[in-house]
C-alpha cells in the first residue's frame, strides 16, 4: 500500500523539527522528506490536551493527504499524546519522546533533567518511559513557557533567550546542584544549545533525541521494506506561518536539497 518512493512526513508545532530533518538527511540521503511546520498556533506547549489533539489531527490528515509512508512527530509536546492518534492512521508514527527516553536508558544515568515545554513537563511522559525500563533513574522535568516561541521568531534575540533559560533551567539547576545531564525535550532547544552551555556549564551531557528518532525511522523503513535507496533526497517544506522565516531558518540549520518552501492553510481553530 505504501511505496518506498513515498515521502517521509515530519511534523512539528513550528520549525524546531528542522533539528530532526537534519539528522534524517544525514542518515537517509535518498529519502524524500515532506515537512509540516504548524506555526500559527505555536506554542502548543502552553495549550490544553484537547486543543493540541484537535490541531495535531489536522496536521496528520494533511500529511496523509500528501501520501507519506511514515511520520516522525518531531515535537515532544505532540509526541506525549501519541497513543491518542496513532490508531487513526495506517502509517507508522514515530515519537521523539520515545527516542529521547531510549537515549537516557542507553546512557545508564542515575539522574537526568528534562527541559521541555510546560505541557510536556506536566504529562510526566519522559519520567514514565524512562523509569519503566530504568527504575533507579531519577527524572526531573522543567517546563519553559516561552523558549520555543522565542526561537520560532527566528531572530535569536539573545537577551530573551538567556532570560527565559535563567528563569526555567536556572530553577532546575538550583534545585538539583549535582545534576549534569539534560534532555533537550523540545525540538527547538538544540538551536540554543550554545546558550545553555554558556549559562549552565554544569550540564556536561546534553541529550538531543533527534538522531535516535531518525534511526527509529530508518529501522522501521528497513523492517517494512520501504527504504528508498535511490531517490533524489529532496526536501519540501510546508508552513502555515512565515515562509521567509522558514526558508532562512532551514538554511541556518543546514538543511539540504530544499525543493520548495510553501504556505499551506492553517488548521481550523479549536472551539470548546
Ligand atoms: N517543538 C515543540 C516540542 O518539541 C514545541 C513547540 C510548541 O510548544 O509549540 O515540544
Amino acid at each position: 500500500m505504501f511505496s518506498a518512493y513515498s515521502p517521509i512526513g515530519v511534523m512539528d508545532a513550528g520549525l524546531g523539527g528542522y533539528t530532526v530533518v537534519r539528522e534524517l538527511q544525514k542518515l537517509l540521503p535518498h529519502e524524500e522528506i515532506l515537512y509540516l511546520g504548524e506555526g500559527v498556533y505555536q506554542p502548543y506547549g502552553n495549550r490544553g490536551e484537547a486543543e493540541i489533539l484537535f490541531l495535531t489531527r489536522q496536521c496528520l490528515d494533511f500529511l496523509q493527504s500528501r501520501g507519506v509512508k511514515i511520520v516522525a512527530v518531531a515535537c515532544n509536546t505532540i509526541s506525549t499524546l501519541i497513543e491518542h492518534y496513532r490508531p487513526f492512521y495506517d502509517f507508522e508514527i514515530i515519537s521523539i519522546v520515545e527516542a529521547g527516553a531510549d537515549d537516557v536508558v542507553a546512557a545508564k544515568l542515575s539522574e537526568v533533567g528534562v527541559l521541555s515545554t510546560v505541557f510536556t513537563a506536566k504529562t510526566g511522559q519522559y519520567a514514565r518511559l524512562i523509569t519503566a525500563r530504568s527504575p533507579q533513574t531519577r527524572v526531573y522535568a522543567q517546563g519553559c513557557p516561552w523558549l520555543a516561541r522565542i526561537i520560532e521568531d527566528g531572530d535569536f534575540d539573545q537577551k530573551r533567550i538567556d532570560t527565559e533559560l535563567i528563569n526555567t533551567l536556572g530553577k532546575l539547576a538550583a534545585e538539583h546542584p549535582g545534576l549534569d545531564s539534560l534532555v533537550l525535550g523540545c525540538t527547538h532547544f538544540p538551536l540554543v544549545a550554545n546558550n545553555i552551555k554558556k549559562l549552565f556549564p554544569q550540564f556536561t551531557q546534553l541529550i538531543n533525541p533527534a538522531a535516535s528518532q531518525a534511526r527509529m525511522v530508518k529501522e522501521h523503513l528497513e523492517r517494512t521494506h520501504l527504504l528508498n535507496m535511490n531517490g533524489s533526497g529532496s526536501l519540501r517544506i510546508c508552513t502555515t506561518s512565515d515562509v521567509e522565516v522558514y526558508r532562512r531558518m532551514a538554511a541556518f540549520v543546514g538543511l539540504e536539497r530544499i525543493e520548495s518552501v510553501s504556505l499551506v492553510p492553517a488548521p481550523k481553530p479549536y472551539k470548546q
